[in-house]
């Protein structure tokens, strides 16, 4: 089956040859993207749609969530605004509340979560575990994430629990609990940050997820300066998340490696950090990702556009710049070409907004501006019709 998708206003394929006069179309046949081009040349489909003018982009890549988990921590937030700084330790809340869920508790929350991204655009997300720290308590999170998302990554060194040595927990981590959390898993992570990881304990982490054939990702310079972008680059890790506080030469470390810097502008507002330099970061030549870190602590939100919206507002990039960190940015992070463009071949994650352009994703912040989503070619439901069309 062939769908034209037809009367695109704006098309961001992140090809190069992509043609500037509209409107535009996408055929999509199957799973997949099988052409684009000015819609008076599409070739005849199927079925098709026609978005009257809208703006059409690829599916937002969410490279960073925390979406395995229970219990509410509303009352540390409000605390957090009435002017007590975050830390690390309200981690521990959620780890007591997800120990004591049951699964079908678990998955139904996760399920709920990636819905609610699917309906604001996020058509490939990853997710981690890390509110566990027992390997009975990680393995199930592991479990319940792979039957939900696109990735998965192991977060068990995310803090040491209660009760035991930072030494005895590294063992766990990188022996007995690794083991039982691989075959779900694709990526391991470690917080590397004062009050969690040091720089030799993440690179240990990352050095026995290796060993598994796991890629490598790092939470580091969240909360200050400090050796996360340094070990995950030494490492070749795919990326460094957070990097909200940089030195020069970290900068220099990640525009110089494959290691993507992945922002999330939304957590550095909702923790009271500054903007992620993220203009400082395109400028030196990193490749930067955009992503939500939704999770029930220090950015309880599963907007991307949200993010988008705050690296313009905030940190300096154009929205151009700002799209292509929450796509492409995003699959660079997920080491994937499959996703976060929409050249042919690419799969058929389609996001369409209620705009004209993208820089209304900047120029409207908080409005929920899409109007549809396809994902891997199949209509994802969202609300708003397509019947009229959107004028600029
Ligand atoms: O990415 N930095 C560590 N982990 C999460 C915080 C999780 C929480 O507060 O529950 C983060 O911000």
């Amino acid at each position: 089956m062939t769908l034209l998708v037809t009367g695109i206003g704006e098309l961001t394929t992140h090809d190069d040859e992509e043609p500037r006069d509209g409107p535009f179309a996408v055929v999509v046949d199957g799973d997949r993207v099988a052409w684009t081009g000015r819609a008076r040349a599409a070739p005849a489909c199927d079925t098709a749609v026609d978005v009257g003018g809208r703006a059409v982009l690829p599916g937002w890549v969410d490279s960073h969530t925390h979406l395995v988990f229970a219990g509410d921590r509303g009352e540390e937030f409000a605390r957090r605004v009435a002017g007590r700084p975050y830390t690390a330790g309200g981690i521990r809340t959620t780890v007591d509340a997800t120990r004591a869920a049951p699964d079908a508790d678990l998955a139904a929350r996760l399920r709920r979560h990636v819905a609610e991204a699917a309906r604001q655009g996020t058509t490939c997300l990853e997710t981690k575990t890390g509110y566990g720290l027992t390997v009975a308590d990680e393995a199930r999170a592991a479990r319940i994430a792979a039957g939900e998302v696109d990735e998965v990554t192991f977060l068990g060194a995310h803090l040491t629990p209660a009760g035991t040595t930072t030494e005895d927990y590294l063992d766990l981590v990188c022996g007995p609990m690794l083991d039982a959390v691989a075959g779900d898993v694709g990526w391991i992570d470690v917080f590397c940050e004062d009050g969690a990881f040091d720089g030799d304990a993440a690179a240990r982490v990352l050095a026995a997820g290796a060993a598994r054939g796991l890629g490598g990702r790092v939470h580091g310079n969240q909360l200050g300066p400090g050796p996360g972008v340094a070990v995950a680059v030494a490492a070749g890790a795919a990326s460094v998340d957070h990097a909200t506080h940089l030195t020069d030469a970290d900068v220099e470390a990640l525009a110089g490696s494959d290691t993507v810097a992945t922002l999330l502008p939304a957590c550095d507002l909702s923790t009271g950090q500054p903007p992620p330099p993220a203009r400082r970061l395109v400028d030196a030549g990193a490749t930067v990702a955009l992503a939500s870190n939704a999770n029930p602590g220090s950015c309880y939100t599963t907007s991307v556009a949200l993010g988008v919206a705050l690296a313009v507002l905030q940190a300096g990039l154009s929205v151009p710049e700002a799209v292509r960190a929450a796509t492409l940015g995003g699959a660079r992070a997920l080491r994937r070409d499959d996703v976060g463009h929409l050249r042919v071949g690419a799969r058929a994650d389609l996001h369409v907004l209620d705009a004209p352009t993208v820089v209304h994703l900047a120029q409207r912040p908080g409005v929920p501006l899409t109007a549809a989503v396809w994902r891997a070619g199949v209509r994802v439901p969202a609300d708003a019709p397509l019947s009229e069309e959107v004028h600029p």
